[in-house]
């Protein structure tokens, strides 16, 4: 028997991704994989129904889960959506692991095998499915283009007939996937850069990107590769150094996050009337509260001739490239599930172990069965 995998037109609003490009439909398709995809699901993207080559367009989204072995989608599914999947069948996608675990018991009550392609162990067998990283470079190329956009200065310096203008500084707080992305377009705009971060091992990468590190001596490696939270003497020191590069910069691009928590305040209200009439900030954290007091998920807002925006799901804006990658990314993971033309959960692969939260009837991931 074939596999068949369906991808459901996204229903978030403001996403233009979908799970699946025609690039990699044919990929399946080409390997005896049946696909489905709903009609209109590439429409945001720019993917026309007839460019998904190979594939079978369903019009109704309860007709096309219904026969899904696999669904593949970007964004957590609805509670419609949910009702709508097969018993039994495979899910793939953004589950957004830290909220609603209510979300997950209903896909277990569906037994469900749902993957959280979050929690894919950022080890390097699994690089190629990190859409994680794939996606946060998105948020960070936008963000910066967004604060080009709300800044009334240029970023790179000119020499004109009417004297030089001064490039403008750019402080990226948080130089992980997009703050390291962010860095790197600030700095083919032309602007002088700098990027901060409570990770060491990051100041190499900082510079190597022809920006300069600012050090404020507090060292947080938590586990994984990610941070820890800061205690209140290490977040004193960080205010300390940081305040000054802060009310100096031109543009802030905050990503700052710690996975499951909420986001680090790093810039006060205090700081922010400190700064320069006209500068921005882009708060990339902005759906986890924020790296900036003043920021509001989903508005831009002034606030003593600073403009703070707190985008939320920048890569969504970006449907060609984003669902190109976030496809290939889903190729990657494809090819560990499917063996032998079989779908097969190998609980002996950490990938597939760890990223696994709902099976055979029940919540297979430890920290949600925990919150529940
Ligand atoms: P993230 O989105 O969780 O956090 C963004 C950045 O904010 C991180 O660099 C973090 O250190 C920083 N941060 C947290 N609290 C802060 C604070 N109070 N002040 C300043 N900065 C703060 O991280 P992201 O981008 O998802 O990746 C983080 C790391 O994960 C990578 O740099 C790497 O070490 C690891 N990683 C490993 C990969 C692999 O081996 N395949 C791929 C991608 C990432």
């Amino acid at each position: 028997m074939t596999v068949r995998i369906c991808v459901p037109k996204e229903v978030r609003e403001g996403e233009h991704r979908v799970a699946l490009a025609p690039d990699a439909v044919k990929r399946l398709a080409g390997n005896g994989i049946e696909v489905s995809i709903q009609a209109g699901a590439g429409e945001l993207t720019g993917f026309a129904d007839d460019s998904f080559d190979g594939a079978e367009i369903v019009a109704d989204a309860g007709d096309l889960l219904d026969k899904a072995d696999i669904s593949l989608v970007v964004n957590p599914p609805t509670g419609e959506q949910i009702a709508q999947l097969r018993e039994g069948s495979v899910l793939i996608g953004f589950l957004d692991p830290h909220s609603d675990a209510q979300r997950f018991e209903r896909l277990a009550a569906r037994n469900i095998s749902a993957f959280s392609i979050e929690l894919i162990p950022r080890i390097s067998r699994a690089q190629a499915m990190d859409a994680l990283s794939s996606q946060a470079s998105i948020a960070g190329y936008k963000a910066v283009l967004l604060a080009a956009g709300h800044l009334g200065k240029f970023f790179p310096m000119l020499t004109t007939a009417a004297g030089t203008i001064r490039p403008s500084k750019v402080l990226v707080i948080g130089a992980g996937v997009a703050g390291l992305q962010a860095i790197a377009t600030a700095r083919r705009l032309g602007a002088v850069v700098e990027g901060y971060d409570v990770r060491a091992a990051v100041k190499e990468q900082v510079e190597s990107l022809g920006a300069r590190f600012v050090d404020t001596q507090v060292q947080a490696e938590g586990s994984g590769g990610y941070a820890r939270e800061l205690t209140d003497e290490e977040k004193a020191q960080q205010q300390e150094i940081l305040g000054k590069h802060i009310t100096g910069a031109d543009v802030i691009i905050t990503t700052a996050a710690i996975p499951g928590r909420p986001s680090p305040r790093i810039i006060s209200r205090e700081l922010v009337e400190n700064m320069r009439g006209g500068s921005v900030i882009v708060d990339l954290a902005a759906e986890g509260g924020g790296n900036c007091e003043l920021t509001r998920a989903g508005e831009v807002v002034n606030h003593a001739g600073v403009t703070i925006d707190g985008p939320v799901n920048l890569p969504g804006q970006m449907g060609g490239h984003g669902s190109e990658l976030y496809a290939r990314n889903l190729l990657a993971f494809l090819d560990l599930l499917i063996k032998d033309g079989a779908i097969d959960i190998n609980l002996e692969d950490e990938i597939i172990n760890e990223s696994l939260v709902t099976h055979a009837g029940a919540i297979h991931n430890a920290a949600i069965r925990e919150r529940l």
